[in-house]
């Protein structure tokens, strides 16, 4: 028989308190569903609205990279420091540590490999499984001024219906083609694009001149994303000035995982990233650290 020996309707009603409603800061995202907020707060810390997202999916296009040939040594002992890992399904059910805490972001397209015409991609992933996987986000590459460009953006719609049902957000990857300029007017061009047609937040490359402008025209969250192999300063001045410009954070992976100190290089980067620490003092806690 039920216990009600001590119910009783109570009295902490407090009726002159407003009832608390917490907003979410993150840029573009207040009229979303409960399940994609909540997504979007594991990657984006609430605290900064921002995020230190590692890139480790470079093997779905490029096979084994310097620096991912053994990723349960080099990266799974990094998780800690990630707000959140980029990936792919198959490194996530083979080499993460399911009692890993940091979340997933999926990378949710492919098809070509270096050999071929990259931008010919394919969705790579239904959203059923990215939810099995429990992805916080899914990633999709969008080729603006590419040859597939269509295609790409056609992806990108399709997995963000997807992902409307699922209340999985997600995140589309601005790739600059060789022969197309990384200055504002065509990150801001492609970015806008992303966001109009969806996306939840955008990666796109960092531009010196104007940056402010690609993060101001773009409605939803913007990533920076980090590029080949940099001296360590230059990489954290870069991602500084990023988040200065209103990024909210990078996703970085060769900066990263191919420093001779990736411990303290993503640490120094998450100082500067939800800290605003000066470059040239996290390069210095970098040194530091890599002793
Ligand atoms: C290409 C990608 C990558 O596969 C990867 O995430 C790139 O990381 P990085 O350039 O920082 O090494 O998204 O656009």
């Amino acid at each position: 028989m039920a216990d009600t020996d001590d119910l009783s309707a109570g009295g902490r009603f407090e009726p002159t308190v407003p009832a608390r409603a917490e907003i979410s800061r993150l840029k573009g995202s207040t009229a979303l569903d409960w399940g994609m907020q909540s997504r979007l707060a594991r990657v984006f810390r609430p605290e900064t609205g921002r995020t230190v997202m590692l890139a480790i999916d470079h093997g779905y296009f490029q096979g084994p990279t310097t620096g991912l040939e053994r990723v349960d040594l080099s990266i799974v002992p990094l998780l800690p420091y990630a707000d959140a890992l980029m990936t792919t399904r198959g490194m996530v059910r083979s080499t993460i540590p399911p009692t890993s805490r940091t979340p997933v972001v999926l990378r949710a397209s492919g098809g070509p490999s270096i050999l071929k015409e990259l931008s010919d991609e394919q969705l790579a992933v239904s959203m059923e499984d990215a939810a099995r996987l429990n992805a916080a986000m899914v990633a999709v590459q969008v080729f603006i001024g590419g040859e597939h460009e269509t295609q790409s953006v056609h992806n990108m719609t399709r997995l963000v219906d997807e992902g409307q049902r699922y209340g999985i957000p997600v995140l589309a990857v601005t790739a600059v083609g060789r022969d197309l300029t990384r200055d504002a007017r065509y990150l801001r061009l492609a970015t806008r694009i992303c966001a109009e047609l969806g996306a939840h937040a955008v990666k796109t490359y960092y531009c010196a001149e104007d940056f402010d402008t690609v993060t101001a025209a773009c409605p939803v969250p913007v990533v920076m994303a980090g590029g080949k192999k940099l001296p360590e300063l230059e990489a954290l001045t870069m991602a500084y000035r990023a988040v200065e410009a209103g990024a909210a954070g990078v996703d970085m992976g060769r900066n990263i995982f191919q420093s001779v100190h990736p411990a303290a290089m993503i640490r120094a980067v998450a100082s500067v990233v939800h800290e605003s620490v000066k470059p040239e003092e996290a390069y210095d806690l970098l040194l530091e650290r890599g002793e």
